[in-house]
């Protein structure tokens, strides 16, 4: 695949020049402030106020329009959304999935392409047929798996507007059914052999999945987040074992009941089937028919997303986050190196996974997973059980990591914190203390914060850091305390739980929330579930975009001319609150956006 294609490959290119050039990052550092960020305004347009409205509010000259819904379909072959039913295995099946998380956009030639990530099905919504507003019968149980994955779409605009490519040769469907190849140390490893793949190579697969990444050579990344809800026990002597405990999987199933039609999701019958989830997942999206790859050298947990960049020599670097309370952050870096035009090799599959450990003085370490560290006999338990390997060797408890965003000119990289009650009162599940403290400096932290680091001597391959707080999200108007937020959360634009980030080329960061829209308590006037744009260099934040009713605001991209910006609405009219984007008493459904300016100038 030709490198520098996809809008990440031309950041990753600019990167290595730009080091080339400046032949060190305290060069970098000095000069990124005033080359990247922005010689006009940060902020070309007017803030948009707060609201509990059930649609999309802009700032005055922009526009929206709907790109794609759950339901819609990808091929003439299929039916269209039936809204009585919404929606049959059959159908779910060639159409694009519920509740759209990550996203990625690739281009090739003339076509578009959009990599979007299908978290979960809204059950209340799509089995609101069924008296139970769960799946009933198997095909409930067919539609629930096909709603589930990925979501490969060619997208194109006519008279204004984006819509689907239907029948695009690239269009597809990942799902929980899809078969995966199992890379890296976990392949052929006995914590991965089940009855049906007793070699540990192929996965059947891929569900829970939120957040994204992008790689210089043209391939999708989408992370496995909360694998473990869709897992239960039939045998009631069954008790989770240590392991199971520390990633949530227990005796109850909490998905799609998919157990009831494919025994592998009863642990009591095949307990290593959960071992082959909880993993980045990574996918050619321009060679239809090339099977996807299960990256167990990343390591396993509840991913949020997976930033790639690379390290001072070219070493690919990736940064995760494990969205639990008191779970960590980590970093994988490969052994080989990434040479523009040569192609992946075993970047994903051959490296090493190290988790951060924060220290209040401002400064932080990565502590390499190795055997030797974690007292773990093998490369694969590590990875397999990333979760405990990181408590051996006394990482940093968190504030639930989700997103992950490093700046596209300098060595510099943001986290979503976005909440955690039992900061400062419980411990995580595995049993390790959450104290006040450090990146975490709140307890019973409801808002979240955005923590950012830069590696030593501007090299992400490097052991150091030092970081600091961008912002603390909070409620100034309700608070005087350290509630209150940073100053830099004003009435203005205040937010709670900050989750999906990422760098527009400018080098602005765009933030989404996933928060409690308020208009009492602790989240008055805080309103819907937003979308914030912040400068890097100042701190400034100003909102964007506030959601309809119920949603989060999940995946961003940019359309390649710079004048669209696509994002998801995930689970609008939660809990009966709406019924976005359709009105009226359409279901609400999930949706890909296109959002404008007027003038048809660059989006911001
Ligand atoms: Fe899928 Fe952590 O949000
Ligand atoms: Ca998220
Ligand atoms: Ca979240
Ligand atoms: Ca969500």
């Amino acid at each position: 695949m030709r490198d520098g294609e996809t809008g990440i490959g031309r950041l990753i290119e600019a990167r290595l020049s730009r080091r080339q050039v400046l032949a060190g990052s305290l060069a970098a550092f000095a000069v990124a402030g005033g080359t990247t960020a922005v010689a006009r305004s940060p902020f070309p347009f007017a803030p948009v106020p707060a609201n509990t409205r059930d649609t999309i509010a802009l700032p005055p000259g922009y526009r929206w329009h709907v790109v794609a819904r759950w339901g819609d379909p990808l091929w003439s072959d299929a039916p269209g959304f039936d809204a009585e039913s919404r929606g049959t295995g059959a159908s779910q099946a060639r159409a694009f999935g519920d509740n759209n998380d990550g996203m990625a956009l690739f281009t090739r030639d003339d076509r578009i392409v959009l990599c979007v990530n299908h978290e979960y099905m809204n059950n209340a919504v799509a089995f609101a047929n069924r008296a139970s507003r769960r799946p009933e019968t198997a095909d409930d149980i067919a539609k629930s798996k096909a709603a589930s994955g990925v979501s490969v779409l060619e997208i194109a605009e006519a008279a204004g507007r984006w819509g689907i490519v239907v029948d695009s040769p690239v269009n597809r469907r990942l799902t929980a059914d899809t078969p995966i190849e199992i890379t890296g140390p976990g392949r052929g490893h006995a914590l991965l052999q089940t009855a049906a793949d007793p070699g540990a190579r192929l996965a059947l697969g891929t569900w829970a999945n939120c957040g994204c990444g992008q790689t210089p050579w043209g391939t999708y990344l989408t992370c496995e987040e909360n694998f473990n809800l869709y897992f239960s026990a039939g045998d009631t002597a069954f008790r989770a074992s240590p392991e199971q405990h520390r990633y949530g999987l227990g005796a109850k199933d909490r998905g799609g009941n998919w157990v009831a039609t494919d025994p592998r999701f009863d642990m009591s019958r095949h307990p290593n089937e959960a071992n082959r989830a909880g993993w980045v997942v990574e996918i050619d999206p321009l060679t239809p028919g090339s099977r996807p790859r299960k990256l167990t050298a990343l390591g396993r947990f509840k991913h949020e997303n997976a930033e790639l960049t690379l390290a001072a020599d070219g070493r690919v670097v990736v940064y995760m986050g494990d969205d639990e309370r008191g779970e960590y952050l980590y970093r994988y870096v490969s052994a080989n190196r990434y040479r523009p035009g040569g192609g992946r090799g075993d970047l994903l599959e051959n490296g090493q996974l190290s988790v951060a450990r924060f220290h209040d003085d401002g400064s932080g370490k990565w502590v390499a997973l190795t055997p030797a560290a974690t007292g773990m006999g093998s490369e694969a338990e590590i990875r397999v059980h990333a979760r405990l390997a990181a408590s051996a060797v006394g990482a940093t408890t968190m504030d639930r990591p989700e997103w992950v965003a490093a700046h596209p000119d300098r060595a510099e990289v943001y986290c979503c914190l976005t909440n955690n009650k039992h900061r400062g009162r419980k411990t995580n599940a595995g049993g390790d203390a959450m104290p006040v403290g450090g990146p975490n400096p709140r307890p019973a932290n409801r808002y979240g914060q955005i923590v950012r680091w830069r590696p030593r001597d501007g090299d992400h391959g490097a052991a150091r850091f030092g970081w600091d707080l961008f912002v603390l999200a909070g409620n100034p108007v309700v608070h005087r305390d350290a509630r209150r937020g940073s100053a830099n959360v004003t009435a203005d634009n205040m937010f709670n739980a900050p989750d999906g980030i990422g760098f527009d080329p400018a080098g602005r960061l765009w933030i989404r929330t996933d928060g409690k829209s308020g208009r009492t308590g602790h989240f008055a006037g805080h309103g819907n579930n937003q979308m914030l744009i912040a400068d890097p260099v100042t701190g400034k934040i100003r909102r964007f975009m506030v959601g309809p009713r119920g949603c989060e605001v999940c995946g961003l991209a940019f359309a390649p001319d710079g004048r669209t910006a696509f994002v998801c609405i995930q689970h609008p009219g939660a809990r009966g609150s709406g019924h976005f984007p359709d009105g009226g008493e359409a279901p609400p459904r999930s949706a890909v956006i296109a959002i404008q300016r007027e003038d048809g100038g660059p989006i911001a």
